[in-house]
């Protein structure tokens, strides 16, 4: 019979959702040696327990303290607004626990280095989750960088649009409050963007950010009351990366039409890579090395058991869709604690990442460019 592995999962809805369904599917593809257990459920609303029932949680509490204390518990999981990440990692670290956080690691630098430091003092595993480092698709850019095929980078454009605050009726939710969400659009779609940009292209030098607020005020969901939106609606940033390239980054809640799209083009000496989120199992791509008549930007269906992680799912041509990444995430993690390794997307990158955007952030502040290094070295 396998060890349990006790999930104690803070925050119950959106991201709360897609990791429980993570826990719930993992062992029924990938090979593990343990049982991953939803042992205990944490959340404010008052949806709780239905939640719990139909997650398949034992357990629920509104006390996240509780969760972290409790000596049953093996890993915590952090799916609340961005305020609360710090202290609830730290204190998971300090009861001897694994720790998984939602992007962005946390509100600000100065936080994410003391989140690092905790996991790194207490000797435990640790995962930020930048989702989309979970598709085969994006595996597949990295290794197509790494084998040298698009060869030196020279741009990275990046962009990640929604538009479902598009109407001023749209309420006030914690997003739209910094002192829940920090820098706000900048932390949330950027991270992403950020993150992607690290894994595939490398890390940044310095930016150069503009951001908006388009709609001002908006009432709030239940009372009604009127607030002041506090973090930005979209922004532009420019990058340039430490081996040279440029970066053009652009990041929006109010994008007419764009649901979910989160897009990016890497073009280099050799050749060119391309990826939409909206269509996630295709990969554009373009060798300049081909023939001349049949040179052009071609697809790849990345669903073949060749690409990385694929083999564990369905015969060729068969979709995966957006909740795999969050399965693939978790195994990850759940890899490395098995083997004592480390995985990727953990919370170095997450620190790393929050220090690009407290760069940007400070940028569009000052109206001026801004050295990474300048906000305090990784
Ligand atoms: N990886 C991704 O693609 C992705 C997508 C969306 C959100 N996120 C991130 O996930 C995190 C959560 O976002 P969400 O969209 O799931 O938010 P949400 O508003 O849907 O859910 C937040 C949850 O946190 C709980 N919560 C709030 N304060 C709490 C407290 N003090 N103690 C215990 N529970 C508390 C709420 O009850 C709720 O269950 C954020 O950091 C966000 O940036 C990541």
């Amino acid at each position: 019979m396998k060890q349990a592995l006790n999930i104690g999962l803070i925050g119950h809805k959106f991201m709360g959702k897609a990791h429980s369904h993570a826990y719930r599917d993992l062992e029924m593809f990938f090979e593990i040696d343990h049982h991953l257990v939803c042992h205990t459920l944490c959340g404010m609303e008052d949806d709780l327990e239905e939640a719990a029932e139909r997650y398949g949680f034992l357990h629920t509490t509104r006390d996240w303290k509780s969760v972290v204390e409790n000596p049953e518990i093996d890993v915590i999981d952090i799916c609340t607004p961005d305020k609360f990440h710090k202290e609830i990692a730290i204190e998971a670290a300090k009861h001897g626990k694994h720790v998984i956080c939602e992007k962005p690691l946390c509100l600000n630098y100065q936080e994410a280095r003391e989140m690092y430091s905790a996991v790194k003092a207490n000797g435990v595993h640790h995962l930020c989750n930048f989702t989309y480092r979970g598709l085969p698709a994006i595996k597949l850019a990295r290794q197509l960088i790494e084998s040298g095929k698009i060869g030196e980078i020279y741009h990275f454009r990046g962009f990640y649009f929604q538009d479902f605050s598009l109407s001023p009726d749209f309420p006030f939710v914690w997003r739209m409050d910094k002192e829940l969400a920090g820098a706000g659009i900048i932390g949330d779609k950027g991270a992403h963007v950020v993150d992607l940009a690290r894994y595939l292209a490398g890390e940044i030098q310095e930016v150069c950010c503009q951001s908006a607020v388009f709609v001002k005020e908006r009432k709030a969901a239940e009372s009604g009351e009127k607030k002041t939106v506090t973090t930005s609606d979209a922004a532009v940033f420019l990058a340039r990366f430490e081996n040279g390239a440029l970066g053009n980054f652009e990041v929006s809640n109010m994008s007419a039409g764009r649901k979910n799209a989160l897009l990016f083009e890497i073009t280099g000496s050799k050749g060119a890579i391309r990826f939409d989120l909206e269509r996630l199992n295709e990969l554009e791509v373009y060798f300049d090395e081909e023939e001349e008549e049949v040179k052009g930007f071609r697809k790849i269906h990345v669903t073949e058991s060749c690409h990385n992680l694929v083999s564990h799912w369905w015969p060729s041509g068969h979709n995966l869709g957006w909740e795999h990444t969050f399965i693939h995430q978790i195994y990850g993690l759940v890899h490395a604690i098995e083997t004592g390794t480390e995985n990727e997307s953990n919370f170095y990158d997450g620190m790393a990442c929050q220090q690009v955007l407290d760069a940007a952030a400070l940028s569009d502040q000052k109206h001026s460019w801004i050295a990474v290094n300048e906000i305090g070295g990784v």
